[in-house]
């Protein structure tokens, strides 16, 4: 990322010292103002804010220390680095003491300063970007909690708004941890039905034979081990949302029940005589491509055209490397106040990892990695070595193209594929092979038949 061009105020009676450090600060591509003394940069701080000062002890008459002092008082957080001719030892512990960010001896080291200069200025880009995360994330919890600014991210949210202010159905589809439920929710909530229940059923974590009695209930006594009448999630959810999770694993023998109940608004509980009107919103969710479902006979065609009123695709983490950023600091925060550690968010190169990793379990895995780093890191910003040893391998900026001139042999292309994806990732070949859709038996024999494989 760019650095922040920082202003510096340079605080020197000495003429020759002053025009020296403009030059210099100037190269470094920062801008610079000066002062003479005290008084002076008093005035130019009225003007306009630096972002750091840098300023002699001795001045004639108010000292450094006594303008860094003045600076305190006025709850002032500019950083001040102050410098002396004499190396005074006394002078170095009263600017410390007084809240000065660094001390430095004249002659000046210029490349000690220029250190420093550009720390200011990574922590000024840094708290930037952390500003505009947050007014992103101020708007994305106005959107029923779905964080994201990728493109994909605000089509869905119209989408989702659209959906929420009608009654239709929807199937949601999408890989495992990119959000469908967070969907599904979101739409609940921006509903009109929001002070309702939203109830959640997963077709995949209830025993086969458990499902329908789970959907419509049942009466005491009707199957072995019903000793209690018990209503189903579609009485449960009444007026509100239910949410039919890995409706392709719901079993085939029920689908047209499930279908006739939607068409119908009426269930009866299992073992029960009574007709049990209910007025719910069906949302369902898929990991798999619905029209495969459909094809390979998991999904019956008739149901899916019930639910599959509004059909909602989320992408992939790594197609929209634009959340990534923003989900980290969401889950920074989330993390933090959690676990009462206050981390402030993902520095630069952390940022250049996640941004490069391929994230096979999307916004879960992040948000796992996340809560990792937060409990590793305590406090201050997430550094790479906060996070999991197969992102921290990962080398951001490698190539992300490769040039393949018409006439190169398909072998020498794989190749080059293969040995630029080991690059970026950091020669992880299990990553590589997934990002490649091969197996990793299939990487190692390439790079054996290749010369290249220990
Ligand atoms: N856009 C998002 N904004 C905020 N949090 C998100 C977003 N997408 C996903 N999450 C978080 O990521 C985790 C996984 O999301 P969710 O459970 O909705 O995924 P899913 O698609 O239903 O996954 P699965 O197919 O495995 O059930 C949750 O903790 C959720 O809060
Ligand atoms: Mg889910």
């Amino acid at each position: 990322m760019e650095p922040t061009r920082i202003s510096v105020l340079v605080v020197d009676d000495e003429p020759a010292l002053r025009e020296v450090l403009t030059l210099r600060i100037q190269d470094w591509g920062y801008d610079v103002t000066t002062a003479v003394d005290a008084a002076e940069a008093e005035r130019a701080l009225r003007q306009s804010r630096p972002d750091v000062i840098l300023s002699d002890v001795v001045l004639p008459g108010i000292s450094g220390v006594e303008l860094l002092r003045w600076l305190k008082r006025n709850d002032e957080t500019i950083p001040v680095i102050m410098m002396t001719a004499h190396g005074n030892i006394d002078a170095a512990v009263d600017a410390m003491k007084a809240g000065a960010r660094d001390f430095l001896t004249k002659p000046l080291d210029h490349a000690v300063l220029r250190g420093l200069l550009d720390s200011v200025a990574a922590e000024r880009t840094q708290r930037q970007l952390d500003h505009e995360l947050d007014a992103n994330l101020e708007g994305s919890a106005s959107i029923g909690g779905l964080v994201g600014k990728s493109r994909s991210i605000r089509e869905l949210q119209k989408l989702i708004q659209v959906i929420a202010s009608s009654d239709a159905s929807a199937i949601i589809t999408g890989e495992s941890g990119t959000g469908k439920e967070v969907v599904a929710h979101a739409i609940h909530t921006l509903s009109n039905r929001h002070d309702k229940p939203f109830v959640a059923l997963n077709a995949a974590a209830i025993p086969e034979g458990l499902i329908e009695s789970e959907l419509f209930g049942h009466e005491q006594g009707a199957f072995t081990g019903a000793n209690r009448s018990r209503p189903g999630a579609f009485e449960l959810a009444n007026r509100g949302t239910l949410f039919l999770d890995e409706i392709a694993e719901m079993p085939m023998a029920l689908q047209p029940k499930l279908l006739r109940i939607l068409e119908d608004s009426y269930a009866r509980r299992l073992g029960g005589s009574k007709e049990i009107h209910f007025d719910v919103r069906v949302l369902a969710a898929t990991n798999r491509s619905v029209a495969a479902a459909v094809r390979d006979g998991l999904l019956r065609e008739d149901l899916f055209y019930r639910l599959n009123v509004f059909e909602i695709a989320l992408s992939p983490l790594r197609e929209r490397p634009d959340d990534i950023p923003l989900l980290a600091r969401h889950f920074v925060r989330e993390f933090s106040r959690k676990h009462s550690m206050p981390v402030e968010g993902v520095n630069d190169a952390s940022r250049a990892l996640l941004e490069a990793y391929s994230w096979p379990g999307n916004v879960r895995e992040l948000r796992n990695v996340i809560e990792r780093a937060v409990i590793v890191a305590r406090t201050g910003w997430i550094e790479p070595r906060h996070l999991s040893p197969h992102i921290q391998a990962i080398k951001p900026g490698g190539p992300t193209t490769i040039q393949v001139p018409a006439g190169m042999t398909l072998a020498d292309a794989e190749r080059l594929l293969i040995l630029t994806t080991l690059d970026r990732t950091g020669q992880n070949k299990a990553e590589a092979a997934r990002q490649l859709g091969l197996d990793v038996k299939t990487i190692r024999n390439r790079l054996r038949s290749y010369g290249l494989d220990k």
